[in-house]
């Protein structure tokens, strides 16, 4: 398998180490966001869930010759259980993996060929819907209803935007990192993405040329809520 060769020694010296049934509902209380100015600050000390985002950024090519945004696909898996100090290494080995596989593998298989992520929880899904508030454009929508929170229909958050700054590191390959605030939902009062990998799309192209996907992978971090 592809996978194995990528899984570096770290995940086997630092990550098996870590409690493999619990995971959604440990405290991640060690786990401070270092949220860069420009984004807004968390409003709690600690984050109900910390999820990684596998998925794809989608882009239109406008009449301008330059790629637009219309949205967004991504599995929401749950990291807040793993030690803090691995996630940006799991988000660095989960990118690589994910960027290189075929079109055809999906981030299901990936997070599960994955021996940390053993067993894999799906917290939910992020994707776009019309704007609940305004009703036109696309706001991003977090959704745990049909995965680890199934049975409460609240369990979702639809997000405004409070702050966007450029990657830290290598912004033309990473999209914005974002804080956002809930218009709608109970899962979470302030959403915030960072440490992104890839997504961006290239950076001219020809008007009337069909929609791309661009792969990507971040760290959703959920404060506040109900749950
Ligand atoms: C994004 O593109 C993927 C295919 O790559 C598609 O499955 C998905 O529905 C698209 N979503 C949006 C919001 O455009």
């Amino acid at each position: 398998m592809f996978i194995s060769i990528l899984l570096p020694a770290f995940l086997a010296i630092h990550v098996s180490a870590a409690p493999g049934a619990k995971i959604t509902g440990c405290t991640v209380s060690k786990d401070k966001l270092e949220a860069p100015s420009g984004l807004a600050a968390p409003t709690a000390p600690t984050a109900r869930f910390v999820g990684l985002g596998v998925g794809v950024q989608n882009y239109t090519c406008s009449a301008g010759g330059t790629f637009t945004n219309v949205g967004a696909v991504a599995e929401l898996f749950d990291i807040s259980c793993l030690p803090a100090v691995a996630f940006d290494e799991v988000t660095d080995i989960v990118f690589d993996v994910w960027e290189k596989a075929p079109k055809q593998v999906t981030a299901q298989s990936i997070i599960g060929a994955l021996a940390i992520f053993n067993p894999p929880i799906v917290l939910g899904q992020h994707f776009f819907i019309t704007n609940p508030i305004t009703g036109s454009g696309l706001s991003p929508k977090w959704d745990f209803t049909s995965a680890s929170l199934k049975g409460h229909p609240n369990a979702f958050v639809v997000g405004a935007r409070t702050g966007d700054v450029v990657a830290p590191n290598d912004p033309s390959t990473n999209i914005d990192w974002l804080s956002l605030s809930a218009a709608q939902g109970d899962l979470a009062s302030q959403i915030f993405r960072v440490e992104t990998r890839g997504g961006q799309p290239p950076t001219s192209c020809t008007p009337g040329t069909p929609d791309i996907s661009v792969k990507y992978v971040s760290q959703y971090w959920f404060f506040g809520g109900s749950f």
